[in-house]
């Protein structure tokens, strides 16, 4: 008999299921060699505005900090490219899916779990990114904080996950591949399993990890047994 860990499998998008480097595949020619270092500043900037707009209480949606953060990665290394701009923002909305994830998630379903998505994106950019990913068939819910007008890990971020789903919180899996976004699960109860794809060192964070994984290969039978 099949027992499962969790009844429930809850994704981060980006980073985890989408990967952030290809949005600049195709500017190599725009960019050179600041490529990297500009999707380095992108995202930390991203990230940065996203807790600090959760600090000074004043939100503003995921498609407006990441562009906000690019205006800002882009200044810092002297680009002032109205076009490329543009394409870096498009290819934020179609980013490609890590190559593991489209059987995970079919595997996921086929053991009887259900599948979601909770991210910081607003509702549009992740329903364009699964899409175009491929991905709209595999999951049961695509859940923003947009609902509760928060980022992560603001707790009320991963409750409204738990509401949506009506599970306790020990039956929710969590897995995202940015640390401080697993410890944000973790922390609020869910089973957690942070993807570390880089081999970065652990994060000393409050909410207790279940498993680190180097991808998501092995998730559907980590989470189920039998
Ligand atoms: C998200 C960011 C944290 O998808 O990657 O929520």
């Amino acid at each position: 008999m099949m027992v499962r860990e969790v009844d429930a499998v809850v994704f981060d998008a980006y980073g985890t299921l989408f990967d952030l480097a290809s949005a600049l595949a195709g500017e190599e020619r725009a960019l050179g060699e600041r490529g990297p270092r500009l999707g380095e500043l992108w995202r930390r900037k991203q990230l940065e505005y996203t807790w600090l707009r959760s600090l000074m209480r004043r939100h503003a949606d995921f498609a407006q900090v990441t562009a906000e953060a690019l205006d800002h990665a882009l200044a810092a290394l002297g680009i002032a490219d109205a076009p490329l701009r543009h394409r870096l923002l498009g290819a934020y909305r179609r980013l490609a899916a890590y190559p593991e994830v489209p059987a995970m998630l079919a595997e996921l379903r086929g053991r009887g779990l259900v599948t979601a998505i909770l991210s910081n994106g607003e509702p549009e950019m992740l329903h364009d990114a699964v899409a175009a990913a491929g991905l709209a068939g595999l999951l049961d819910h695509v859940l923003s904080v947009e609902a509760v007008g928060v980022f992560k890990p603001d707790p009320r971020v991963y409750q409204h996950a738990q509401t949506v789903l009506g599970l306790r919180r020990a039956r929710i899996g969590f897995v995202s591949a940015n640390a401080w976004d697993a410890h944000g699960g973790a922390s609020f109860g869910f089973r957690t399993w942070w993807v570390n794809r880089t081999g970065a060192p652990p994060e000393p964070l409050p909410g207790e990890l279940a498993g680190t994984l180097p991808d998501l290969a092995a998730l559907p039978t980590l989470v189920t047994a039998g």
